[in-house]
């Protein structure tokens, strides 16, 4: 017999079925208010459009509603003052809301929970929170965003090297690199908006699985909200959780963005590459090292990604094993969501101080251009305009290549003697007419680094974003770290 069988059931809403008090340790182990406290918001906006909704269907007295929505307003005060005590015999958010409404409310409040269960309110409350928390996301996002496009613009003619393989690949412009990050933001936005639409039908009135029969109207509590429509199938809804699936997974992939631009960060602000610097304000040092100064902001941005792909895969898990329709299990999803989304808020926090902070240690980009290579698909395309073919361009430049690193000559150097010996019909003082900046300049088709072509796409993700023109001049940008070119 359980040790609390003597306490009445009473203080259950569900309790009317039970001959005896549910035991301690299973309350504690299945309560979830420690943590859906934070959906009382949520939970009290749609209390109110539900008690909207009964009142106009004529379930509900003009006074009763009344009574309701003041003690939603007490309710939501003591909440947002953190006076509610917190009781695991009371479950969850959804009944502390609803004994704290009675206790204002009266017999009114009572009332609240008519054609309601807490299925189709939780499915509800994470809509609302999703929608809001993606939103809020977004905005931080949009300010990185903008700190991406500055930097870029700031930097439109500086001339790095490109890399694949981590291997010097092409010149190109740091316009064109911060551009590179732009469009990834760009798509990662465009997801979050995705999963603010895929919560945006809402689930009030499939009750606990198969609607009520009571003449609600699912309509008005859903325009009410600032949804678009209602969900179409009860018994689907209430177990629904994709739209926190679509919602992490567009966090997820944002983390990906943002962990691989931290990496590279971390390597080239190291001494061997020696091409990005972070200011000390976002640096940290070493308890035993006196003369460590570490990117520890951008090592965490790496680290908390698996944190989020974490909570994604978690939810996955949770749900793939699932019949239809409400399971207990769902309750797990909210801890994951939670988690993801601090945690995505900080991390682009910090990447944006990290844009917005950071120089090119220019004369040492300089140094590190590599001499001999950067130019050499440039030279093969030039042979092409010759009429070589591609391919046997790609062999002749291999050799000037080969020949120039042998003799340590950059090939802008070569003279027409030297590439004589590989094609005979080169331009007179051909390789004179070869720099990394015109290299760059010669790109200029869509999608290329060409500083024209990098700030007219600057410009259309400012109008898609932001709208109107970008702000940025050069009086608006930040002193620190030089836009020339090489
Ligand atoms: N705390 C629950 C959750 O988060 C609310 C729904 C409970 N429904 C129920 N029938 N026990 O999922």
């Amino acid at each position: 017999m359980s040790r609390d069988s003597k306490e009445t059931s009473s203080s259950k809403p569900w309790g009317g079925r039970f001959s005896e008090a549910t035991d301690k340790d299973v309350e504690q182990f299945t309560e979830s208010i420690s943590f859906d406290r934070r959906l009382f918001r949520e939970d009290i906006r749609g209390s109110r459009a539900h008690a909207r909704m009964l009142a106009r269907v004529g379930l509900l007295t003009p006074e009763e509603l009344a009574q309701i929505l003041q003690g939603l307003d007490r309710v939501e005060e003591e909440f947002a003052s953190g006076e509610v005590e917190l009781r695991p015999d009371w479950e969850d958010i959804h009944m502390h809301v609803e004994k704290r409404l009675v206790h204002h409310a009266g017999p009114a409040g009572l009332k609240i929970h008519t054609a309601r269960s807490r299925n189709d309110q939780v499915a509800l409350d994470l809509r609302l929170f999703v929608r809001a928390a993606a939103a809020r996301l977004t905005e931080e996002l949009d300010r990185l965003l903008a700190a991406t496009l500055y930097k870029g613009y700031h930097y439109r003619t500086l001339i790095l090297p490109a890399y694949t393989h981590t291997q010097q690949a092409q010149p190109i412009s740091g316009g064109y690199y911060f551009g590179a990050y732009a469009e990834r933001l760009l798509r990662d936005r465009k997801r979050i908006q995705g999963a603010i639409d895929a919560a945006g039908l809402s689930p009030l009135g499939s009750g606990a699985l198969a609607g009520t029969t009571l003449p609600i109207d699912r309509e008005f509590v859903a325009s009410e909200l600032g949804f678009s429509g209602v969900t179409q199938n009860g018994l689907d809804t209430v177990g629904d959780r994709d739209f926190v699936a679509d919602f992490l997974h567009a966090l997820s992939l944002m983390m990906v963005h943002l962990s691989g631009w931290a990496e590279e960060w971390i390597l080239w602000s190291t001494r061997e590459f020696g091409m990005v610097r972070l200011p000390d304000r976002l640096l940290t040092g070493s308890s035993m090292m006196p003369q460590k100064k570490n990117p520890d902001i951008l090592e965490l941005i790496r680290g908390k990604a698996g944190r989020v792909f974490g909570d994604y895969t978690g939810l996955l898990v949770l749900l793939k094993g699932l019949p239809l329709s409400y399971n207990r299990d769902l309750q797990e999803d909210k801890e994951a969501l939670f988690d993801a989304v601090d945690t995505v808020s900080g991390a682009l926090l910090m990447m944006r101080l990290a844009v917005e902070g950071m120089s090119f240690e220019t004369a040492r980009i300089d140094g590190i251009l590599s001499e001999t290579e950067l130019l050499a698909t440039d030279i093969a395309e030039d042979l092409v305009r010759l009429g070589v073919p591609f391919r046997e361009a790609h062999a002749i430049v291999g050799r000037i290549v080969a020949h120039a690193a042998k003799n340590r000559l950059r090939l802008e150097a070569l003279p027409d003697v030297d590439l004589a010996l590989f094609f005979d019909r080169f331009p007179p003082d051909y390789a004179s007419t070869l720099s990394p900046a015109g290299s760059v300049a010669r790109r200029s088709h869509t999608g290329g680094p060409a500083t024209e072509t990098v700030l007219q796409r600057f410009n259309e993700i400012w109008q898609e974003v932001f709208s109107g023109t970008p702000p940025w001049s050069e009086t608006s940008l930040p002193s620190k770290g030089g836009g020339r070119g090489r």
